[in-house]
């Protein structure tokens, strides 16, 4: 007999799933002493975990073995499960299996760009140049910096009027002025600062007419958008290297993941080496394997983590990427229509969703208000939690806060490290997950709308401290009191 639920797909399974969360009803004492439940507006830095993937997970956890082990029931269990991950994995980006693999590596996006990087440049020995945009995050861009020669930084269009995606006609330019010099281009599907969504096809095509390869990160794009690398009748428009992170995904716990192309990978000796990786270790040589994707993965990998994930995309896919992407536009849109009605708001990039796509961030200030106060006020007050200052963008914030900071402080220098222009040099950043709902885009319009009315007198209650942050001089949380992990050994030893 079927399991109640198990042919559920698309929005009912969205229905199931929305509320399904962990975390989503986590409560905390506000400063007007009120309990109330935590609005997680910060999903872009980290999402929230599906419960279904933590509990599935952990019921693996029976069977967990070591995947290098061989002949024991757990091994058997445990080597199919992580096998199943990595084929999910690649299904659900669009990658053809016989021509991309897929590996696990660090805890995020980052791992996974540093080592494609040094990949790229070591297929390409004559080439050593990379492309990447102004709005990358920085881990999309110092990897770059570290492991290249030389990095060009195209800059984004429509500054004017507000689209703020990669400028393609500047992008082919420089690949014109730097032919034969540029190994790859590496940019952002989705940026973390805006939510605008790059033309990743487009961006392939005019790669790869210039002989240079493309990888994506993917960090801010795979949770929120369909995903496909491959598209046979168009090779052209294919990806080369793809990287996301898991704790994006749902899955706080899981590795980065990175889907690249094998035979870019086989034409060099992996980055990495260690156990797993090698047929045969003599003193003088040893044998790599060729198989995938035990050459990429040296050493014991995260399997509970990458298994977590697994389920998660499992889920998502039955969901279906474009129904997930059309109910968060919704959520996004609303979210913009409410700040567009408070006049005191200025929305960084485009806001009309047809003419610039967004997904899942939304970046703002309030006139005359420090970033840091408006985010402070937002959890204190309204339990909203959002995070604020440059979101490891700085070239990209720089770029569109130019004009205002020009106003403040003349000449602009973002390294100018001064507390007054840290606190002026900088954003809110309101974002989005599956789970966010209309209910918690009228709380945070509607605490919006207070805080500019009220802005003046909230501030009276704050002060600067030590590290140049916000923080209400009546309100003092003991965040030990809440969770500390001595604590919850202590209170497991008593039950
Ligand atoms: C667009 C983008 N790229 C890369 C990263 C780095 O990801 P991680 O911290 O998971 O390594 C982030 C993190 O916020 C990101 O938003």
């Amino acid at each position: 007999m079927g399991s109640p639920g198990k042919s559920l797909t698309g929005k009912a399974l969205l229905a199931k799933i929305r509320s399904d969360f962990m975390g989503l009803d986590t409560l905390y004492e506000t400063v007007n002493g009120e309990r109330t439940r935590r609005i997680y507006l910060d999903s872009t830095a980290s999402s929230l975990m599906l419960r279904p993937a933590a509990s599935i997970a952990a019921d693996f956890m029976k069977h967990y073995s070591n995947t290098h082990s061989k002949l024991h029931h757990s091994a058997h269990i445990s080597t199919a499960a992580y096998d199943w991950a990595h084929a999910r994995i690649l299904s659900f980006v669009g990658a053809d299996p016989e021509i991309y693999t897929c590996f696990f590596t660090g805890s995020g996006t980052t791992g996974g760009i540093n080592r494609m990087a040094r990949v790229f440049r070591d297929v390409h020995p004559g080439k050593d140049t990379a492309i990447i945009s102004i709005m990358e995050h920085h881990s999309n861009d110092l990897p770059h910096r570290k492991h290249m020669k030389n990095v060009i930084h195209v800059p984004v269009e429509g500054l004017k009027e507000d689209k703020m995606c990669i400028s393609l006609p500047q992008l082919e330019k420089t690949l014109r002025e730097e032919a034969g010099k540029v190994s790859y281009v590496s940019i952002t599907a989705v940026s973390n600062v805006t939510g605008i969504i790059n033309p990743i096809q487009d961006i392939a095509r005019i790669a790869h007419k210039y002989g240079a390869l493309l990888m994506v990160d993917g960090a801010q794009s795979v949770a929120h958008l369909p995903t496909k690398m491959f598209y046979p009748d168009d090779p052209d428009a294919c990806i080369d290297a793809l990287v996301f992170s898991g704790h994006k995904t749902y899955t706080p716990g899981s590795p980065g993941v990175v889907i690249a192309r094998k035979d870019h990978l086989l034409a060099i000796e992996p980055e990495e080496v260690g156990g797993g990786m090698v047929d045969r270790v003599l003193e003088d040589r040893y044998q790599v394997k060729d198989s995938f994707p035990d050459r990429e993965e040296a050493g014991t990998p995260n399997i509970p983590g990458a298994i977590a994930l697994a389920t998660t995309i499992e889920i998502l896919d039955r969901i279906g990427m474009q129904t997930l992407m059309e109910e968060e536009d919704i959520v996004m849109e609303a979210a913009l229509k409410g700040m567009a009605d408070i006049s005191e708001i200025h929305v960084y990039g485009g806001t009309d969703l047809d003419l610039c796509p967004r997904a899942a961030s939304i970046s703002f200030n309030i006139a005359g208000m420090d970033h840091g106060l408006v985010a402070a006020l937002l959890n204190d007050y309204f339990n909203i939690a959002v995070r604020n200052q440059c979101f490891c963008a700085h070239p990209y914030v720089k770029e569109m806060m130019s004009d205002d900071l020009e106003d403040k402080f003349g000449i602009i220098d973002f390294g100018n490290m001064s507390p007054e222009f840290m606190r002026k040099a900088g954003m809110v950043r309101a974002s989005f997950g599956l789970y966010s709902t209309m209910e918690d885009v009228e709380l945070l319009i509607s605490a919006l709308k207070d805080i500019t009315q009220n802005g003046e007198e909230y501030s009276k209650g704050y002060e600067i401290n030590a590290e140049n942050d916000y923080v209400n001089v009546s309100y003092q949380v003991d965040n030990q009191a809440i969770f500390n992990i001595v604590g919850a050994v202590d209170q497991y030893l008593e039950d």
